[in-house]
């Protein structure tokens, strides 16, 4: 087998079992990284693409925030700007279905324990995530290095026409073990899914165009539980603040 997976492309007629069944199932137990070109087909894909744009000029993105407050300034770490989004809120309908659409894939993909020991029960809401260009970049991490409950992270990009060696932007993962570096272009109605924990460390390379994508974290049943509980315990109060508060049963 190859040593990264391949990019299953455009295609119609395929419902979202089919593609749970053949390529998303075996892509994350093979490779633990899952990319589908054309996974909402360019009408809704535009209608996405318009909706992130507006909230982009109508001040809703804010800087991107950390799960631990290091004396770094954040902006250095990462670069982004991000919105949260339910799916519901006016001019957010597209977003919604993007979302619906990619609960579809996961649910197929994680029913009879196809997906190892992960019992899937929830989400966060959508970070809608803007690089504005003049080199903003995500340094080197892993989404969830200490269990607090992410198991799956899907990615869905919007950008038309990017061209890594003018733009940069590439996202660049290093699986655990694997001597192997996968590049992912952010490319327009491209899902990215992978694992959230020490498996795949992963950076965003300097952007220099405005970059947008669109990211979702599904929840481990039983980590999810326990994490919660333990920042019960270390703060003897309900949420603390981390990246993730939100959670929606699907
Ligand atoms: C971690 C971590 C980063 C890396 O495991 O906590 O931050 O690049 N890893 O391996
Ligand atoms: C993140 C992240 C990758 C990307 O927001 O945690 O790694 O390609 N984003 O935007
Ligand atoms: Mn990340």
């Amino acid at each position: 087998a190859p040593a990264m997976p391949p990019v299953v492309g455009a295609g119609p007629g395929w419902s979202a079992e089919h593609i749970a069944q053949l390529y998303i199932v075996p892509c994350m137990k093979y490779y633990g990284i899952f990319v589908k070109d054309g996974f909402l087909g360019t009408r809704l894909g535009d209608r996405v693409l318009k909706e992130v744009e507006t909230l982009n000029r109508s001040g809703k993105f804010r800087g991107g925030q950390l799960v631990s407050q290091r004396s770094i300034p954040s902006k250095n770490i990462r670069g982004d700007q991000i919105a949260w989004v339910e799916g519901k809120e006016p001019g957010c309908e597209s977003i919604g279905t993007l979302m619906a659409h990619i609960d579809e894939a996961i649910m197929h993909s994680s029913t009879n324990g196809q997906l190892g020991n992960y019992v899937i029960n929830g989400r966060t809401k959508a970070m809608v995530a803007c690089y504005p260009g003049s080199g903003t970049r995500y340094v080197r991490h892993v989404d969830n290095p200490n269990g607090d409950g992410r198991c799956i992270t899907c990615i869905y990009y919007l950008n038309k026409d990017w061209d890594v060696k003018v733009h940069g932007g590439l996202l660049q993962l290093y699986p655990e073990g694997r001597n192997v570096v996968a590049n992912i272009e952010p490319l327009f109605d491209r899902l990215l899914i992978f694992w959230s924990d020490r498996r795949n460390p992963h950076e965003v390379k300097p952007a220099y165009a405005t970059r947008y994508a669109i990211t979702v974290w599904y929840f481990d049943a039983k980590e999810r539980a326990e994490a919660k509980e333990k920042y019960r315990l270390a703060t003897g109060q309900k949420g603390i603040e981390v990246r993730v508060t939100q959670s929606d049963n699907t």
